[in-house]
């Protein structure tokens, strides 16, 4: 086993996958199939997707219960098994797999353990799906400013301080529910956040979302679970090498949480027919990040991120988020700005003159990940190419645009979050909202952060981020 992984727990987990083997026993000895899917491993398919995809894949398709592959819900089997090794290796005491995404793993805990009327403290720039999670249990955000960096147009780290302040000053908290890292990779000080919550006693929830690949490496920061955190989300297939929607939730050893109620929550939110590659992936992500070979991947993907950072230090014009402005940052998350280019006008540079797509751009910047799967070559590519931009006269027509991506409000809040949702409403034109009370979330994704939800008072700081809205949704008057 590499001598890089941080969490001890993970020298005992072999690496196995149970459910990949499994999967492979049901494609060598093939049953007559009377069952859901009904394409029956590929039969019934549109030929040029079949194609597409392989004849294999569609053969390895199907849900759970079938062909000795175990059940989700509730756990057995190969899934069981697959579920326990990854506990295992993230250190916690009960790891589920999620089937759309973290989004649903937040539902979840939204609804298992908040309760109407309990407070939730929360950052602003928090992922839409904790709203919506509180939305269906009744719970009401207190938001939390976290610092903002302006010139850079993100959110930066939070304070604990904050939640302190917060956590003396609120009454009925349910919970303390911090984002980490952000989208971009800015990290907050975890320890001293959950020593405070512990001193409170009030349960601490990690949505790490961009962080799955931290239990692997000693370069990357320590995660939540590590740290004292009571549950956390991952979103394996962001960055940890699983397939698109495929996500873990991790409860951890002394967690103050009830694992039946997020378990029960998520039994009532899941598909009743979970696709076993997505499955399988998750097994398969947690079995190669353990692995001699992955740790290796690991090794290369941070040499790559430093390579890149070096070479973008060395170009004029051209500035990164760092961990030099008094917070810490994930090294594979690489935002850029470069002068006299909108994010929107590089991305569309890249695009269109060097073939090349960058996970995001907002007004001020670039988000790039590197990523496991990403060779040398590649990364050098990028940095030639942001290279060859640098040295180039490029004009800007964003700029006419006038619109602003990450949004950086401090709410006005007129009604309760659920109670908005379920009140009377009405679409009307953006250009009559102002003075109006959002009915809506608008909360674009990426990064998903709101920009207003209901019962918010709308305001001409709204219209920057508005542009692509002809109509809103607002509260009948
Ligand atoms: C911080 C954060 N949490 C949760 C999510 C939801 O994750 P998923 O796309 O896996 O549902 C996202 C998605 O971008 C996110 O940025």
């Amino acid at each position: 086993m590499a001598k890089n992984i941080k969490n001890k727990n993970i020298k005992k987990t072999k690496t196995e996958a149970p459910i990949v083997e499994a999967l492979q026993n049901a494609y060598d000895k093939p049953s007559f199939q009377f069952h859901i899917p009904g394409h029956t491993r590929g039969g019934g398919v549109y030929k040029a997707f079949k194609n597409l995809i392989g004849s294999k894949a569609l053969k390895v398709d199907t849900t759970d219960e079938f062909d000795n592959l175990g059940t989700l819900t509730p756990p057995t089997g190969a899934i069981a098994k697959a579920q326990e090794l990854a506990a295992e290796a993230f250190g916690a005491s009960r790891t589920f797999f999620l089937l759309n995404g973290s989004t649903i793993g937040n539902l979840a805990l939204a609804m298992g353990i908040t309760k109407k009327g309990q407070k939730i403290i929360t950052n602003r720039n928090c992922h839409r799906s904790l709203l919506t999670g509180m939305i269906i249990s009744g719970a009401e955000p207190v938001w939390l400013v976290p610092e903002k960096l302006e010139e850079w147009g993100l959110w930066g780290c939070i304070r604990p301080e904050k939640i302190e302040h917060l956590l003396k000053t609120t009454k009925n908290v349910g919970a303390v529910w911090i984002t980490n890292p952000t989208y971009e990779g800015v990290i907050s000080d975890i320890k001293s956040i959950s020593e405070i919550c512990k001193k409170h006693k009030v349960p601490l929830i990690v949505d790490e979302a961009h962080g799955s690949l931290w239990n692997f490496n000693n370069s990357f920061p320590t995660p939540a679970l590590q740290l004292g955190a009571d549950a956390v989300v991952q979103s394996l297939h962001k960055t940890g090498g699983s397939m698109s929607q495929s996500s873990m939730l991790h409860i951890s050893k002394n967690s103050m949480l009830d694992v039946n109620k997020i378990e029960r929550a998520l039994k009532l939110l899941h598909t009743t027919s979970p696709s076993l590659i997505l499955l399988a992936s998750l097994d398969a992500a947690r079995a190669h990040l353990s692995s001699e070979e992955g740790q290796k991947q690991i090794e290369r993907t941070i040499k790559n991120a430093k390579y890149l950072r070096k070479r973008i230090d060395k170009m004029q014009n051209i500035q990164q988020l760092k961990a030099d402005f008094g917070f810490k940052t994930d090294i594979t998350k690489v935002f850029i700005k470069v002068d006299g280019l909108s994010g929107k006008r590089l991305e569309s540079i890249l695009e269109i003159d060097f073939n090349i797509e960058v996970e995001s751009a907002s007004d001020v910047g670039a988000l790039m990940l590197v990523n496991l799967g990403n060779k040398r070559s590649e990364i050098k590519y990028l940095a030639d190419c942001l290279e060859k931009i640098t040295q180039t006269d490029y004009s800007d027509i964003y700029h006419l645009e006038n619109k602003k991506h990450t949004p950086m409000l401090i709410p006005n809040i007129k009604y309760k979050l659920r109670d908005a949702f379920y009140m009377e409403k009405e679409i009307i034109k953006k250009s009559e909202a102002i003075g109006r009370i959002s009915g809506e979330v608008i909360a674009e994704c990426p990064p998903g952060i709101a920009i207003l939800l209901p019962g918010e008072l709308i305001t001409e700081a709204h219209l920057p981020y508005l542009t692509d809205y002809e109509e809103i949704e607002v509260i009948k008057e």
